[in-house]
């Protein structure tokens, strides 16, 4: 069975179509970053830490991708189209301050905007690491999605469940109407 980065990736893949826009809503290290510009036309890449933006600066090929060093929150700032995938990354940079992590109501904030950004068929993969909060951001996060309307988004968990010690999941939202 995938773990679940490779499980997000996939179900991308597999609603693959031409001349997608991504966003990276948790840039990092950039592995999603690169893995989105894979196959897509234009990949906007979020992070509020410039150390994260002047990494991916160097090690990526920056082409077709808009490096945007501000909070996801504030998206619609910086973006006006609609958009096919969508993927976040919750927790802190890795080998980075371990004290700057995603918090619940910039990343629910950051997802109301770009729900409404996101083409039928669309996907957003959320990975959530449950160990940096005791799991709160993860269970806000999921009070809010279980309040999207079904007829319009498939919202799914990927999760071990025989797993100890905060193993981490995936939810993945499919706009299908
Ligand atoms: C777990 S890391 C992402 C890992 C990344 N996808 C990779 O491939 O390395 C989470 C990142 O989210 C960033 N972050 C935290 N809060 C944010 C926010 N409000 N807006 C954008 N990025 C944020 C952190 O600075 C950190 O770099």
């Amino acid at each position: 069975m995938d773990n679940i980065l490779d499980f997000a990736k996939n179900l991308i893949k597999y609603s693959y179509r031409d001349n997608a826009i991504g966003v990276d809503m948790t840039l990092g290290r950039g592995n999603d970053t690169i893995f989105l510009q894979s196959i897509c036309k234009h990949v906007y890449s979020f992070d509020i830490q410039k150390e994260a933006i002047d990494y991916c600066r160097k090690i990526i090929d920056n082409s077709n991708v808009t490096l945007i060093n501000d909070s996801h929150e504030n998206i619609d700032k910086y973006i006006n189209l609609e958009v096919d995938y969508v993927m976040y990354n919750l927790g802190y940079l890795p080998k980075g301050d371990k004290s700057i992590t995603t918090k619940s109501f910039s990343t629910i904030a950051s997802l109301m905007k770009v729900i409404n950004l996101l083409k039928i068929n669309g996907i957003i993969t959320i990975g959530i690491y449950t160990g940096h909060d005791n799991g709160s951001e993860a269970g806000d996060i999921k009070s809010y999605l279980k309040t999207l309307d079904q007829k319009k988004y498939n919202v799914l968990e990927y999760k071990f469940i025989n797993r100890v010690n905060n193993s981490p999941y995936l939810i993945a939202i499919e706009r299908i109407k």
